[in-house]
């Protein structure tokens, strides 16, 4: 058994680190209350940005380490995740091969516009299909390039596994650093959660390195059970596979569920306001598939007293920009 801190699992370095730990003073004039710090994880380097390439820094370093020369990887049309699997792979001169869920539009926009430039073979499948059959998709291609003497290595959604979950647990480390800095001890870490991996690596990373705050996800798809279900399981696979000495059965795991609003990438016009008024008061872009939606609740939750009447709350700002667009007919409001 080792103890998680001095594990250090294969990894290449491709994010910009440290990002910035920021406050928000002039949100916390309008709206007092506990002091609302930001991480930066937006700023993990130009397209590539979010809260992805923290975790892909590990599962890419492993695909290296396998010799695979292509990486198969899945999610929505708009996936986050898949761009910068997609950047990544053109970066490391491996072939990417991405699954995705949807009906092809006539033309790339936002995530797939840059999947497309990234070079990516693209396979589209409809919801239905893909949502029976992942499992056996992801097989099928595989086994397509064995058979082409080529090796593949399949990154799951997300990239939210026992090797991803590295990612946000030496994160935490780097935020911890970051507080002391900054002179804070943060009592609450809020991160939007849609596959559970940012939400596992924080819950684990946070008890080592920043024992006093609660890690909280806020679901942007399913609901509370699947989600400590979920993150239960990777944070379980990730234990085994590194034989670590933690007992993850025992780290407080919280989600907090009730702003899914009308489904996945879909959100209330609350959300599309939350994200302008952020955008017109901080200069801070969020968007409406996950932290638009997530920093929504944050500040009702907020409101609410969950986090208590001061203190300081740190929002894990996981990127995702390029999913704004394809949402622009909401934003209507702007014009008057
Ligand atoms: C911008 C953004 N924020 C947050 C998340 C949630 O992270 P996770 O999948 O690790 O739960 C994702 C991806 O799902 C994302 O793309």
């Amino acid at each position: 058994m080792s103890d998680p801190i001095q594990v250090n699992p294969p990894r290449l370095n491709l994010a910009n680190l440290p990002t910035p730990l920021q406050a928000l003073d002039r949100l916390q004039q309008q709206r007092p209350g506990p002091r609302i710090w930001l991480k930066r994880d937006d700023l993990t380097g130009c397209a590539l940005s979010g809260n992805k390439i923290r975790k892909l820094e590990f599962n890419l370093a492993q695909a290296r380490e396998e010799g695979c020369d292509t990486v198969i990887s899945c999610g929505g049309l708009q996936s986050n995740h898949c761009r910068a699997t997609a950047l990544l792979c053109a970066q490391l001169g491996l072939h990417c091969h991405l699954i995705l869920r949807g009906e092809p539009p006539a033309v790339g926009d936002g995530n797939l516009l840059l999947d497309q430039l990234a070079g990516a073979e693209i396979s589209v499948y409809p919801p239905q299909q893909y949502q029976r059959e992942l499992d056996q998709l992801l097989l099928h291609w595989q086994s397509h390039y064995q058979a082409q003497g080529r090796r593949a290595f399949v990154i799951p959604t997300g990239a939210s596994d026992a090797i991803g979950v590295w990612g946000y647990f030496k994160a935490s480390e780097e935020l911890a650093a970051d507080c002391q800095r900054s002179g804070i001890s943060p009592r609450h870490i809020i991160c939007a959660t849609g596959s559970g991996g940012t939400q596992a690596g924080l819950s684990a990373g946070a008890h080592c390195y920043i024992p006093g705050a609660q890690v909280w996800g806020v679901n942007v798809c399913d609901d509370e059970a699947w989600f400590l279900n979920k993150v239960g399981h990777d944070l379980q696979d990730w234990q085994q596979r590194y034989h670590l000495d933690i007992d993850v059965g025992a780290l407080s795991v919280k989600v907090i569920d009730g702003y899914v609003g009308p489904g996945y990438a879909k959100a209330d016009e609350e959300v599309y306001r939350c994200i302008a008024d952020l955008a017109a008061c901080e200069g801070v872009v969020l968007d409406p598939v996950y932290t638009g939606k997530a920093f929504h609740a944050m500040l009702c939750e907020r409101e609410r007293g969950r986090f208590g009447d001061d203190g300081d709350i740190v929002f894990v700002h996981t990127g995702g920009i390029f999913g704004l667009f394809p949402h622009r007919q909401h934003f209507d409001f702007l014009n008057g």
